[in-house]
């Protein structure tokens, strides 16, 4: 599976999820920071996903949360029949109680983030830290699966060991558990991505349970994509980091979409208006600065672009700096540049 219409072909197969269908097999991975509404809005905008992922959000604030105030619980009404809700913390009462929040708000599914490797989370027994006590993890699927009807997911790694058994066998009880999806990142807990991911344990997961398995872990190009699909038999793909460097990625790998050549600048440009319709100056401009390493890797010289763009001040001169850069028509990469970012 080479060619971009082989690619195209497959990702455009429908799935179901608990009896729900989703268009197609490529989704948004969470990325606290990075996944929130207004980049959601932007690869809206260019379409091709399945489904789309909210960073985490904290299991024990959701259901109080005000999504006029919270940077990450906040959602546009039209894109909750395709948006996933994630949600972290280390009681199962309390992360059912988030869910049932999550289903009444109208979001397509919830997804459990055992993944998080991060200390601040994984100290208060939530994240990764629950795949050293599976049995707790099994409990939380469990529960959350019986106080919500919508699709759960489950998000997590390898393990804390490299363990393919491990990994396999997480994926069989998440299942019994009533898990209905499984988006797998195939790297140990303390791997803070800078070794590769070990893909070849996605087609372990996947083969051990009949629900679908997203794979995940540097999916960088279409040709990436159609390797894992054809390495690992994987039923889906989610994308995490090349889907803030490329927003229209999903559409170029699942819709045929092909990118002009002004995307570059056209697309940094709609992101800045779009952080303003969100988010207030202080946050618009500080979230850009988390989007532009990503966005900045897919250039030649994107070190010097990265600091051009984070000198910027206000948002009206980060556009002006934008026009600036482009104005010079600046050399891309056909593979981004991982040296920019973790
Ligand atoms: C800045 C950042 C924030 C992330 N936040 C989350 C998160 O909130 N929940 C989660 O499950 N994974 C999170 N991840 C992990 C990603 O979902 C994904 O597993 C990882 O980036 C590998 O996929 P990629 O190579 O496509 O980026 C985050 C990753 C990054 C780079």
């Amino acid at each position: 599976m080479t060619d971009l219409n082989t690619l195209n072909r497959h990702l455009s197969r429908p799935l179901v999820i608990k009896g729900q269908v989703i268009p197609k097999r490529v989704i948004l991975a969470p990325m606290a920071g990075l996944g929130h509404i207004a980049l959601r809005h932007l690869i809206s905008g260019f379409g091709g996903f399945g489904l789309l992922v909210t960073g985490m959000c904290s299991a024990k604030a959701v259901p109080h949360e005000n999504p006029d105030v919270s940077l990450v619980f906040k959602w546009r009404q039209t894109e909750l029949p395709h948006t996933v809700c994630q949600i972290f913390g280390p009681d199962s009462g309390i992360m059912a109680k988030a869910a049932e929040r999550i289903e009444r708000e109208g979001f397509f599914g919830v997804d459990l983030n055992f993944g998080c490797s991060v200390s601040a989370i994984c100290k208060k027994g939530a994240g990764a830290a629950l795949l050293k006590d599976p049995d707790k993890a099994f409990s939380i699927v469990n529960e959350v699966r019986k106080s919500v009807s919508i699709p759960v997911f489950v998000k997590y790694r390898t393990g804390w060991e490299n363990n393919p058994g491990f990994a396999v066998d997480m994926a069989r009880r998440f299942e019994d558990a009533g898990a209905d999806a499984l988006t797998f990142h195939p790297r140990v807990a303390p791997d803070r991505r800078n070794r590769p991911p070990r893909w070849d344990i996605i087609g372990r997961v996947q083969k051990a349970v009949s629900i679908p398995v997203f794979g995940n872990g540097n999916l960088f190009t279409r040709e990436d994509a159609a390797k894992m699909l054809r390495q690992t038999g994987c039923m889906g793909l989610s994308v995490g980091r090349m889907a803030v460097a490329r927003p229209w990625l999903f559409a170029e790998w699942s819709n045929g979409f092909i990118p002009p050549k002004d995307i570059y600048y056209t697309t940094a440009v709609r992101m800045t208006r779009l952080l303003e319709t969100h988010y207030n100056e202080f946050f618009s401009l500080k979230l850009f600065k988390k989007f532009s390493p990503y966005f900045c890797a897919n250039f030649k010289f994107g070190h010097d672009i990265l600091k051009r763009l984070s000198r910027a001040q206000t948002m009206e001169e980060t556009r002006r700096t934008l026009e600036t850069i482009f104005n010079a028509d600046p050399e891309t990469l056909s593979r981004p540049n991982p040296h920019l970012f973790l």
